[in-house]
């Protein structure tokens, strides 16, 4: 592992993340309005929409929260996360919702899509060995190598991902309009290493990674 790795690591464990404390069953009863994109059980169909299913509790609770303070009408640019489509739809829900929530999609099972042949060996390059020439670290090292992420870290799990859902994160990541990866910039200092065509192979790799 590089050292700006670890420092990066270092410096997310003592910022901490959230931890929640969700009830799964509790949660069951507060999603049925989530559904309809996500599907019921966190597994959505439509590509454009994130999988939820599998997705890590801390992760899944502090993206909830930050998407509520960004989403709400009239949120200053910048703050928290823009869902455009889930607008002053978190506004009702409490922090304990949040967790119960998070605990809920957090307990189902991800299902796992295809990879494109054709990009698979670019995709994986990247995923585990990052660009060193460019500094930027390999995916691994946070995301874990069959990409479930670190629960208690707060990195998300990405295998089995959509892909156009994936290729859009990297993206507004790169361009800076998904801006909540915290003041270390993780997210958006990688994504400025990385050109469509990288992204649209890594984001093919994930889809199918498990
Ligand atoms: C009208 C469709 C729609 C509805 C209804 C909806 N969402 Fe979303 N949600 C989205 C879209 C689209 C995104 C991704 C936005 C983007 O591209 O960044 C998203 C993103 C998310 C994310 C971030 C996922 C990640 O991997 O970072 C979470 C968590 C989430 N939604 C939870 C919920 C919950 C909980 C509900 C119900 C209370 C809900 N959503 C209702 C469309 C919807
Ligand atoms: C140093 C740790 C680290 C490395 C290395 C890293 N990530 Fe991340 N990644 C994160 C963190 C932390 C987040 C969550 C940021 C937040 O809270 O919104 C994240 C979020 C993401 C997301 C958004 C997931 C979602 O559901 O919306 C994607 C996609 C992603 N990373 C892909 C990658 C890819 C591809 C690579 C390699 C090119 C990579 N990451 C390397 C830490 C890392």
């Amino acid at each position: 592992m590089n050292k700006v790795l670890v420092s990066l690591l270092l410096t997310l464990g003592i910022t901490g993340i959230a931890h929640a404390a969700g009830n799964a069953e509790a949660g069951q009863e507060k999603v049925a309005v989530c559904g309809a994109c996500h599907g019921a059980d966190g597994n959505s169909a439509a590509p454009n929409f994130p999988k939820l299913a599998g997705q890590g509790e801390n992760y899944l609770f502090k993206q909830l929260q930050d998407i509520k303070v960004g989403s709400k009408p009239g949120a200053p640019e910048g703050e928290g996360r823009k869902v455009l489509e889930m607008t002053g739809m978190l506004d009702p829900y409490s922090d304990q919702d949040l967790a119960d929530i998070a605990a809920y999609f957090a307990s189902q099972k991800t299902t796992i899509g295809m990879a494109d042949p054709a990009l698979v060996a670019q995709g994986e390059k990247l995923f585990r060995g990052g660009k060193v020439e460019e500094g930027m670290p390999a995916c691994t090292g946070c995301h874990a190598p069959n990409g479930v992420g670190n629960e208690l870290a707060g990195f998300p799990h990405l295998g089995g991902q959509h892909a156009a859902y994936t290729a859009k994160q990297l993206t507004d990541f790169r361009e800076g309009n998904r801006t909540n990866d915290g003041d270390t910039m993780i997210m958006r200092t990688i994504a400025s290493k990385l050109t469509n065509k990288d992204i649209e192979a890594l984001s093919s790799y994930i889809q199918g990674l498990h």
